[in-house]
């Protein structure tokens, strides 16, 4: 028992000490944590062994310059450092089954942080804060908010199936790539007060999203299935890319006042409760396709004055004025609407671009149709037009 103790103090006696703080480490118990004590820093990477079942405190360690890693750890509960400020690298926790403790106080500079499988996971104890993380993705974990990250800046940020997360809040001044968040809390507020620009973004199942200050997108943004009534964008003038609304089924108004140029397509469809598409009052010019449908009575447009690509509006309601306001600008080379042109009301299933046409006017059972298909298209010469629609009984 005596050399058990003995064997490593004589190895940190004759200057061993340098060679533990650095290279690949495996830590299985609370003691070889501890062993790691005297590594202000530790050059390589630290990683927790799958059969470790003690709590693993890291203390007295202040950065890592590789990555810290619990990968398949069924029976660790706590995991911590009392002085880790930085991950050089990345700090990975995967499918850590029963970890609840996650207790890094003064963490605040990290590479990238993946998190994911963390079912016993319900907060954070990282009173410093994470501030600096350039990639950060936490995924099935039962945290319910963000209180201890707050970046002002990340490329990419991807949170999803969170279910208890009702609350993603941050300082986020820019996002260098992508942000997604998707199938968090049924009552996720997103709320990204001081974003200025942002790559991609994309919205799924989000009880409201905020971005008042967002004013350019060099990508683009996409809002799928979320639960919001009113989406506002006061401040964004321009999109590189496309901007995307769909299957929003409370969506009732969309408010972006400033946007001028979509560098790609701008779609809006499937959104039930959308009855009048106006939100885009300055909008001047598109660089894909204008793609509307759904249930919608009232589409305006006032200033649109170039289209790069098709135009297509497709609703189950009559929106003949529309149509009759759109009509003059189609016509191709040296027309505002340089794509194909589609505009037809009173359907059963309105579609996106190139879903009108020969496909439909078969009855021989097209798949999303409930009933037969009732309209029938007629595609003259002139264009895509005209409709010879009969709507027989009800759904
Ligand atoms: C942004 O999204 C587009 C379209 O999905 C993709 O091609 C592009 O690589 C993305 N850019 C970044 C920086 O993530
Ligand atoms: C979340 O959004 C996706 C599409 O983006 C959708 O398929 C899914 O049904 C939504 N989930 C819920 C619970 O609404
Ligand atoms: C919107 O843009 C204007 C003009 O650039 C600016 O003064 C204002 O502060 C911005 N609003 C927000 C909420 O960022
Ligand atoms: C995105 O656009 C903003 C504002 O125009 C710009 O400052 C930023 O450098 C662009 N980012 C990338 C990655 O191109
Ligand atoms: C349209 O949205 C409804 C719910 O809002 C959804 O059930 C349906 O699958 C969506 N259809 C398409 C084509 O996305
Ligand atoms: C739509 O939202 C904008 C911005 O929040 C608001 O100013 C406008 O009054 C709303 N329109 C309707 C019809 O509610």
């Amino acid at each position: 028992m005596a050399l058990r103790y003995l064997v490593p103090a004589l190895a940190v006696a004759v200057g061993q000490a340098a060679a533990q703080c650095s290279g690949t480490t495996t830590i299985q118990n609370a003691g070889d944590a501890s062993a790691l004590s005297t590594c202000s820093t530790y050059s390589g990477d630290i990683a927790i062994a799958t059969d470790t079942t003690d709590d693993i405190a890291i203390d007295g360690v202040r950065r890592i310059t590789g990555s810290l890693t619990a990968k398949n750890v069924p029976e660790m509960v706590s995991l911590s450092g009392d002085s880790l400020s930085q991950i050089d690298d990345s700090f990975v926790l995967d499918n850590v089954e029963i970890l609840s403790t996650l207790n890094f106080p003064s963490l605040s500079a990290v590479e990238t942080v993946d998190w994911i499988g963390l079912p016993n996971l319900q907060e954070l104890s990282f009173t410093t804060g994470l501030s600096k993380v350039s990639s950060l993705s936490i995924q099935n974990t039962q945290l319910s908010n963000f209180d201890g990250i707050n970046l002002e800046e990340v490329d990419v940020m991807n949170v999803a199936n969170n279910f208890y997360l009702n609350d993603i809040t941050m300082p986020l001044a820019y996002v260098g790539e992508a942000l997604s968040l998707e199938a968090n809390g049924r009552d996720v507020n997103a709320n990204f007060p001081n974003l200025q620009w942002a790559y991609n973004m994309t919205f799924r199942n989000c009880s409201s999203v905020s971005i008042p200050s967002l004013s350019s997108l060099n990508g683009s943004m996409g809002f799928y299935s979320n639960y919001f009534d009113s989406l506002s964008a006061p401040n964004l003038t321009v999109s590189g890319g496309g901007i995307a609304f769909v299957s929003n089924e409370r969506l009732t108004n969309i408010s972006m006042p400033s946007l001028r140029q979509v560098g790609g397509g701008l779609q809006v469809a499937n959104n039930t409760r959308l009855d009048s598409v106006d939100g885009f009052p300055r909008l001047q010019r598109v660089g894909g396709a204008i793609d509307f449908n759904g249930d919608f009575e009232d589409v305006q447009l006032p200033q649109l004055d170039d289209v790069r690509g098709a135009f297509n509006l497709q609703s189950e309601q009559n929106i003949d004025d529309a149509c009759e306001e759109f009509r003059p600008l189609a016509g191709g080379r040296g027309s505002v609407i340089k794509g194909p042109f589609t505009c037809e009301g009173k359907l059963r299933n309105p579609g996106g671009v190139g879903s009108s046409g020969g496909s439909r006017t078969g009855s021989g059972g097209s798949s999303s149709s409930s009933g037969a298909a009732n309209a029938v298209y007629i595609s003259g010469a002139t264009g895509v037009m005209g409709v010879v629609a009969a709507i027989f009984g009800m759904l």
